[in-house]
């Protein structure tokens, strides 16, 4: 369980805004008898998904692991601080915790300088919460922990009910440029409507940066990232008893610089049909697409102006040392 970056919140962060049940098979059917097709990318993380974005993380082209990493590595005392406040007592939530790799950072220097706070990961893996359970109070003994397993918003209640202290959220990993632009500035304000004035969001977004280098974050030589697209195809098989032959569609990835937009596909190479469990059967025309997910990229700007639409004041930015990528602090108004 190394090196996993904070899981999507399986059902908010869906790239469209219908075929949103959750559940695999309608959203599957759904999504590819519209027109364009689509899949939504929070069903690349199955077991051989999460593995496959453990290599993505490690390969040459894909750097905003290593850039966020960096930032909580050299900048932890900035953000400390910056949590810490005038030092009223507080919990760090974490949506999306993952292996923690990142927070780790900040709770090992949080709990060296004393201060009075607990950690609350969520995540949608049950896995995942019983292996921060067992791991953190291990590596970091002192530390006053309850991982929440569920649904972010639903803990997130949960978590107002534990307590009603301060609350200092974090969403890492650019996890909100999976969103279209629309749906993650009403995800920011659905979080800043489970907290209250003074709360903070500590939110981790990839910026614009060189086209060349955006784009071949998402287009790897090793073909780690068409593994990754071609995986939920994979997946439906497994899952759905389907028979898509991977052989016959094709990556694209692509990158408009002017919105920030990165996108991927899968273009079926010929006229196929694909039957899914012995019910539904998908022509496929060749050349036609499959959109698969967004990542979203954006300037300082940009995210200064999310934060303001969600009723939050951007109050600091974290960056890496080649302002790829920032960690930003807003506090709920
Ligand atoms: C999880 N998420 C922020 C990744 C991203 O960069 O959009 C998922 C990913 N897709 C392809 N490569 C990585």
């Amino acid at each position: 369980m190394k090196n996993i970056e904070p899981t999507l919140a399986k059902a908010e962060v869906n790239g469209l805004s219908n075929c949103r049940t959750g559940l695999f098979y309608e959203d599957v059917i759904c999504g590819l008898s519209s027109a364009p097709k689509f899949l939504s990318s929070m069903y690349f993380y199955d077991a051989n998904g999460d593995k496959l974005f453990q290599e993505l993380m490690n390969c040459e082209e894909y750097y905003p692991t290593n850039c966020e990493l960096e930032i909580f590595s050299e900048k932890t005392a900035e953000i400390c601080n910056a949590i810490i406040g005038a030092g009223d007592a507080f919990e760090l939530i974490e949506l999306g915790a993952g292996d923690a790799t990142k927070s780790a950072y900040l709770l090992k220097y949080l709990l060296e300088q004393g201060a009075d706070f607990s950690y609350l990961p969520i995540d949608i893996s049950s896995n995942v919460i019983s292996y921060l359970n067992i791991t953190l109070p291990v590596t970091l003994p002192g530390l006053q922990m309850t991982g929440l397993n569920g649904e972010y918003f639903d803990m997130l209640t949960k978590a107002a009910s534990i307590s009603n202290k301060r609350k200092v959220v974090m969403f890492l990993g650019s996890n909100v440029g999976n969103m279209p632009v629309d749906v993650a500035e009403k995800f920011c304000q659905d979080v800043r409507n489970h907290l209250s004035p003074g709360d903070m969001l500590l939110i981790g977004v990839d910026l614009k940066k060189n086209p060349k280098t955006v784009l071949a974050a998402y287009n790897d030589k090793e073909g780690i990232t068409k593994r990754f697209n071609l995986n939920l195809l994979e997946r439906i098989n497994r899952e759905l008893n389907a028979n898509f032959d991977i052989n016959q569609f094709e990556h694209y990835p692509t990158y408009d610089p002017e919105t920030g937009a990165c996108k991927s596909y899968l273009v079926s190479l010929i006229d196929q049909d694909v039957r899914i469990n012995g019910m539904e059967t998908i022509h496929f025309e060749k050349d036609e697409y499959i959109f698969m997910e967004i990542s979203q990229k954006f300037t300082v700007e940009q995210v200064n102006q999310m934060a303001v639409k969600a009723s939050f004041k951007p109050v600091g930015h974290f960056f890496d040392s080649k302002h790829w990528f920032t960690d930003a602090i807003w506090v709920a108004e």
